[in-house]
Order: structure tokens, then C-alpha cells, then sequence
């Protein structure tokens, strides 16, 4: 097991590049499914969870490789083994997106129950029903999925969400290119990964379009063809960084995200007066807290995009501790996902939860080093914050969950001054 060792104090400066987006690329990946042409994606994260996905896709029986660098190739031939070994799913989650496109594709496929984070409960049962209105048959018998098609494929169906759900959304959108028919889905996400999506499923020949307010209207293709694309940067890993800036008291230029990507972080963080610049043209944030005045508290609460990102509470908590009188988070898409309030006042935090989606965090406090660790890859970045911030030493380990979204962390915080070093334990 590894873990990391951090000594805070120390404020960030220089540049830092935005690696290519987790939640973005694994989707793109599934998509390449959808053709026998190959596929090539670039700005290609070097992640643990993009490991895992060409490994399980792989085993199906599908050519994935690195080549040149940032780039992954992709041919999706035959799928002679259509099976998602629960090995895999347990580590993550988004293996459940190969549902869609293996049953556009190939007719069948047998999946696990999938597994990811400990942020609560995490159904799949609007994936599952949005793919039986498109007409497949779907059997759950001990933990797994069995999945398959009539022998005319997948139709076109008219899918309503009860809740906003990314991956949902994306699943349909991937079984609906190739089914027959238009498929129309409603209280879809608006996430910008999504929209990437759809620009290449474009590129591949792909119908799919925004048509109005949270509706995505597909309409089904015979076949679709192979593709280049360039993966959006990765908004979640700029809001870090850009954290990683201001608790330090830090002067960061973030480069290769869209700033349009990261609406509600900058207008908290405005409010928070935090001071920074962001230039969409050029993709940068510039982040500037040298000698910046004392933050004000906020309340903030999560909601699906354009809204507060769920994704990014725990790490704006940290910022939280440090702002001059009380703070509230409410977060309203997981169940249970402020297990690291517990990790942070050991800290020296002063955070009361009200019950599993509230909390209330007062500062500032000075954080301390501590031993910590937490299962959750958000949650994982936010006790390396928490870390970065603090006087003396600390320990964070279930750093493997950080390595599933965040390319070279403690690389890219050294080359901006931070002092942290991964440790074999
Ligand atoms: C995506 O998960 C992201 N993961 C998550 O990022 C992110 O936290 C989440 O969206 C919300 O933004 C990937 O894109 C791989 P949902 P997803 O379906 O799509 C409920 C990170 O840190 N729901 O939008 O799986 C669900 O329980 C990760 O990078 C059902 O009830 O989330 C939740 O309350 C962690 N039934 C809500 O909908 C379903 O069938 C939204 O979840 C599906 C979802």
C-alpha cells in the first residue's frame, strides 16, 4: 500500500497543465465500441481507472493501446467474450457503461453490478429501464446483468429520467446511435463531458443533438465510423488545483481547461473573495492569493450542472475551514458523501455534520498534520489540500482511490513547490 507524506506551509506558484477529462474519457472510450474503425482519443489521462477500462475492455477482446505519448487507439472487432468480470467492476464504476454500446453493437453483454466510490447508494435501475424501453432483455440473477437484444437490435424509445444521472444519459445516448428509430431523452445531464461526447459520436457519424431544455434527441444510424478526438480538460482537477493555490496562499496559472467548464466553482469562489482571472479563449485560470485579504464563508449546495458540482464539496471544504465564520454545504445527489468532514477534524477543523448531507464548517482554524485516509478519490484530494494547508506533518493514505482521477498529483504539486513524497507502507 502506498500513501502520501506532506508537509504543508509551503505556497504554490508557477504553471501547471490540466490533464485530459476522467469522467470524459472513459465514456469515449465505450463509444469506440460502436464501430469496427478504429478510434483514437488524445489528451489522454494517465489514470488508474483509464488502466482498468483497457484492460476489461481488452479482455472482451477489443485492441486498446497507448501510442504517442497522450493518445489511446481503439478497435472494437469482434466481441467474442462479452463479459465484465466482477474484479473489475468493483473497482469502477463507469464499467457500466459498456452496457449501452455492447448491446447496440453486439447484442449482449453480461455486466456486474458495478461498484466505485463509498458515497452511498448508487443504483443502476435507470440504465437498465431506459435499455428495456429501447427493447432489450435484462435479467439480474446473482450479481450480474444479463443483457441481450431482439435479433433486430435495439429501437428507438422516448426515455424520461426521474433525476438528472450522467452516466444514464450517456448510456442511452450511446445504445441510440446505432438503434433503429429516433430516440428522445428528457431531464438529460448537461454536463460538458456529455457534450463532448456527443462531439464525437459526431465525428463517427453519429446523429445526436441538444433539442431543447435538458432534451437530447438521437437518431439511429446502420453503422458508424472510426474517429480522432481531443478529450476536454479535466474541470475537477483545475478546481483542485486551483484550491491547491489559495489555501497555500499561492500564485497558480492553470492551463488547458475551459473556465466556462467551472461557472458555479468561480462565482463560490468570487464570493469566497478568492482572487483570480480566467481567460476562456486562452483555456487558463489564473489564481493569485499572494497577499489576497481574509475569505469570506459561504453556503453552498450541490446540484447537477450548470449547478454546484457534487464532485467537488469535500474539496472546497478544506478551502471553507479557513474562511472567517460559518460555511454550509448541502449536498443533494449522494447519500452519504461527507465521510472526510470526519478526517479533516482530526485536522483541527471545526465541522458539525447534520445528519449525512449537511454540514456546517466554522473558521477559520489552523489545520494541523495528522494521519488520515479515506476510500473516495474527491475525498482522497481533499485531505492532500487538507495537507498542504496544515503545519507539520501529514499522512494520507487510500491513495490509490486519488491515483483512479488524478494524473501524477504529487508531481505536478512538486513542480509548483509543494513538499509531498509517495511512500511504500
Ligand atoms: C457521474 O457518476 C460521475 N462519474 C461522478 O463522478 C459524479 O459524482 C456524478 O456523475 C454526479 O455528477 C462518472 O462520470 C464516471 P449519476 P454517475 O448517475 O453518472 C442516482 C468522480 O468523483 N441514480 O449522475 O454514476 C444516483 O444514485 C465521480 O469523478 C439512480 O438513482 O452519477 C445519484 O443520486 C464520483 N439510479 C444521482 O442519480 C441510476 O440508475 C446522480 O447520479 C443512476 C443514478
Amino acid at each position: 500500500m502506498q500513501k502520501f507524506v506532506i508537509t504543508g506551509g509551503a505556497p504554490l506558484n508557477g504553471e501547471v497543465r490540466i490533464a485530459g477529462a476522467k469522467n470524459a474519457v472513459l465514456k469515449m472510450m465505450a463509444a469506440a465500441v460502436l464501430t469496427d474503425e478504429p478510434v483514437t482519443l488524445r489528451n489522454v489521462p494517465r489514470i488508474s481507472d483509464v488502466v482498468i477500462l483497457r484492460e476489461l475492455m481488452s479482455d472482451i477482446g477489443f485492441e486498446v493501446r497507448r501510442s504517442n505519448g497522450d493518445a489511446l487507439e481503439i478497435r472494437a472487432l469482434e466481441a467474442p467474450w462479452p463479459f465484465v468480470p466482477l474484479e473489475a467492476a468493483v473497482k469502477m464504476r463507469a464499467s457500466f457503461i459498456l452496457l449501452g454500446p455492447m448491446l447496440a453493437r453486439f447484442g449482449r453483454v453480461i455486466l456486474p453490478n458495478p461498484g466505485g466510490d463509498r458515497i452511498g447508494r448508487r443504483p443502476v435501475d435507470f440504465h437498465v429501464e431506459a435499455m428495456q424501453r429501447m427493447g432489450a432483455t435484462i435479467a439480474y440473477r446473482n450479481g450480474y446483468y444479463f443483457a441481450a437484444t431482439p435479433r433486430d437490435g435495439l429501437r428507438g424509445a422516448h426515455v424520461t429520467f426521474p433525476r438528472v444521472t450522467v452516466m444514464g444519459t450517456e448510456n442511452v445516448i450511446l445504445a441510440a446511435t446505432l438503434a433503429r428509430g429516433t430516440t428522445v431523452i428528457d431531464n438529460a445531464a448537461l454536463e460538458p463531458e456529455v457534450d463532448d461526447l456527443i462531439a464525437l459520436l459526431g465525428d463517427m457519424g453519429g446523429r445526436v443533438a441538444r433539442t431543447g431544455e435538458r432534451r437530447i434527441e438521437v437518431e439511429g444510424v446502420d453503422r458508424l465510423g472510426g474517429a480522432e478526438h481531443r478529450v476536454l480538460g479535466d474541470r475537477l482537477e483545475a478546481e483542485t488545483f486551483a484550491i491547491a493555490a489559495a489555501i497555500t496562499r499561492g500564485d497558480v496559472t492553470l492551463r488547458g481547461v475551459d473556465p466556462r467548464h467551472l461557472g458555479a466553482f468561480l462565482e463560490v469562489a468570487e464570493r469566497m473573495g478568492v482572487p483570480l482571472e480566467a481567460d476562456a479563449e486562452a483555456g487558463l485560470i489564473h489564481v493569485r492569493c499572494r497577499d489576497s485579504a481574509p475569505l469570506r464563508p459561504v453556503d453552498v449546495r450541490t446540484d447537477p450542472y450548470p449547478g454546484f458540482a457534487t464532485d467537488f464539496q469535500a474539496p472546497l471544504s478544506v478551502l471553507l475551514t479557513q474562511a472567517d465564520g460559518v460555511s454550509t454545504i448541502h449536498e443533494t445527489i449522494f447519500e452519504d458523501r461527507l465521510d472526510h468532514a470526519r478526517e479533516l477534524v482530526k485536522m483541527g477543523a471545526d465541522i458539525e455534520l447534520l445528519g449525512t448531507q449537511r454540514a456546517r464548517i466554522t473558521g477559520p482554524t489552523p489545520l494541523h498534520g495528522a494521519e488520515v485516509g479515506i476510500a473516495d478519490l474527491r475525498a482522497g484530494a481533499t485531505l492532500i489540500l487538507a495537507g498542504l494547508a496544515a503545519t507539520g506533518t501529514s499522512v494520507v493514505s487510500g491513495i490509490e482511490h486519488v491515483d483512479r482521477g488524478y494524473e501524477q498529483i504529487e508531481a505536478k504539486l512538486v513542480a509548483l513547490g509543494a513538499r509531498i513524497n509517495r511512500i511504500e507502507a
